[in-house]
């Protein structure tokens, strides 16, 4: 254990944890905000510090994970207490992480995994990725009861844990119903912009007539599609089902209309569970498990879409 952390260990064993977080400097690397999810999940860690009185370091890496690496980098040479990490792509971390262990701080995967031995890391605060894509496979099979669904999909970052994982949950949700086959998929690279320009490219390629349902890995690049369904002339949620991941309000919104169907929520909450575990570590040497798994929910049309983009809306989104 670091020198602080056995410091704070033995002093303050009795102190409540809400106590504990405000002697703690920890470094933030966030991947950038290509979406509503990511900018909503920037927002509540930056709270989340705050409530608990942690001075936070934040670095936005732009998309790039090079800038990452030098982040780390530079949380490792400021002595920070711990590292939280939303890593923009799954392999090329061993490196630091091993810079990160010898240096003994504690790194925090939050929201993505990484292709790197467990011991690099403390623990990963993330949703079942693959869960998240079998959810949104299973239900356009419901949805279609039997009819032939010829379906388009966007992809997330290329390479990007949530793009892989989401990806081969859909195809394991739609096994075995012959009747829906994936015609078209391509990454977006989560971004709205990117899932317009995506989309535009189906339709022409594949005709609107012959698209039966969009799946894409975030609502962002639904809400792109979207858009050049419309321009298409074509209706989206009707002509095209459209079904995706994440639940921020504008997807909602979409939903209120009638241009969506279904979206699994993912929460922007990942700091606070991260935070919580770094607490239990530094006040009594709580070592966490090596996944806090956070929950997927499946929101639709018989949903109360009004309330839950409000309510979102409400929360800082
Ligand atoms: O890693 C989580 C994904 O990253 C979100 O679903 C997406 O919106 C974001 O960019």
């Amino acid at each position: 254990m670091k020198f602080k952390a056995m410091l704070i260990a033995s002093a303050m064993a009795f102190v409540p944890a809400s106590v504990m977080a405000a002697d703690l400097t920890i470094g933030f690397s966030q991947i950038g905000s290509e979406s509503g999810w990511r900018a909503a999940e920037t927002t509540v860690t930056k709270q989340e510090a705050e409530k608990r009185g942690i001075n936070l370091k934040f670095a936005d890496a732009q998309q790039k994970q090079e800038n990452q690496i030098k982040a780390l980098r530079s949380f490792i040479a400021q002595g920070v207490d711990a590292i939280l990490i939303a890593p923009v792509v799954a392999t090329g971390w061993d490196e630091v992480l091993e810079e990160a262990k010898e240096s003994e701080i504690p790194v925090i995967l939050l929201d993505r995994t990484v292709d790197a031995s467990d011991d690099l890391y403390m623990t990963a605060v993330t949703s079942d990725l693959v869960h998240e894509g079998r959810v949104a496979g299973k239900w356009l099979v419901d949805e279609m009861a039997g009819a032939k669904c010829d379906i388009v999909e966007l992809q997330g970052t290329t390479g990007s844990s949530p793009a892989i994982d989401r990806k081969n949950g859909f195809e394991e949700g739609i096994a075995g119903s012959d009747n829906l086959k994936i015609v078209r998929s391509q990454t977006g690279d989560f971004t709205r912009s990117q899932g317009k320009v995506v989309m535009e490219s189906f339709l022409k390629a594949v005709g609107g007539e012959n698209i039966c349902a969009l799946y894409a890995h975030n609502d962002d690049m639904a809400v792109g599609a979207i858009q050049a369904i419309k321009e298409a002339g074509l209706k989206p949620g009707e002509d095209i089902k459209i079904v995706s991941i994440d639940s921020v309000p504008d997807i909602h919104l979409a939903m209120l209309e009638g241009e969506a169907n279904a979206t699994v929520e993912l929460t922007p909450n990942m700091a606070g569970p991260a935070f919580d575990a770094l607490d239990a570590y530094f006040s009594n040497g709580v070592v966490p498990p090596k996944w806090i798994q956070t929950e997927s929910k499946l929101y639709t049309l018989k949903d109360d879409n009004k309330h839950i983009y409000e309510t979102k809306r409400y929360l800082g989104y």
